[in-house]
């Protein structure tokens, strides 16, 4: 008899012992808590993680590109070139996150009207340097036979476009480059240091 008494106690109208109701409603609100936990630690997690990656990614990312303007000379005097003038510089370049001083050759031209442009000595099928011939009065690569004219332009060989020209300008009366980098292997130029 008593024992029924109880267990009608612990029942409510629906037959669902109100015990059971709050363990529910608890668990309820547990998992709801949790989840919300996860979505905040995700959030916060995310946004402190952006300058993270960002950081990381920097030497991926950024264009390492050399801006600075090294001298080639004086104008007055390269202007009475009447062949290509190869100059070596001196080229900081940012390679990941090493910095590296480097020696690069270019070679100053003069063109039919007198002005003077700045061609890179790297050859754009794979790399290699090419030098001028003053025989031939052709530019030669020794790797592939990649043959150019004077000005640059593509004579022969498995180059894929011309040699590339070079930013430069006239300061204080001094020839000066910017010396960059180009992808090798396509028609057209693009920077890539
Ligand atoms: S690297 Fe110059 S022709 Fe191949």
């Amino acid at each position: 008899m008593n024992e029924n008494m109880t267990t009608q106690a612990n029942t409510d109208a629906s037959g669902a012992s109100p015990k059971s109701a709050d363990t529910q409603t608890l668990t309820g609100r547990r998992s709801f808590l949790g989840w919300l936990l996860g979505i905040g630690t995700v959030t916060v997690g995310g946004l402190l993680s952006v300058p993270l990656v960002r950081f990381a990614l920097h030497p991926l990312t950024d264009v390492t590109t050399e801006t600075a303007w090294s001298d080639l000379g004086s104008v007055d005097e390269l202007s009475t070139i009447t062949a290509p003038k190869k100059v070596v510089i001196t080229v900081n370049q940012v390679d990941g996150w090493r910095k590296v001083i480097q020696e690069k050759s270019v070679y100053v031209v003069k063109e039919g009207d007198g002005k003077l442009k700045v061609l890179t000595s790297i050859c754009p099928h794979l790399g290699c340097s090419v030098r001028y011939d003053d025989g031939d009065k052709k530019f030669a690569c020794p790797c592939h036979k990649g043959v150019f004219e004077t000005d640059g332009k593509l004579v022969s060989g498995p180059p894929p476009r011309n040699l590339d020209e070079l930013d430069s300008r006239i300061a204080d009366g001094k020839l000066q480059v910017r010396y960059q980098s180009f992808r090798q292997l396509v028609p057209t130029k693009e920077v890539i240091a």
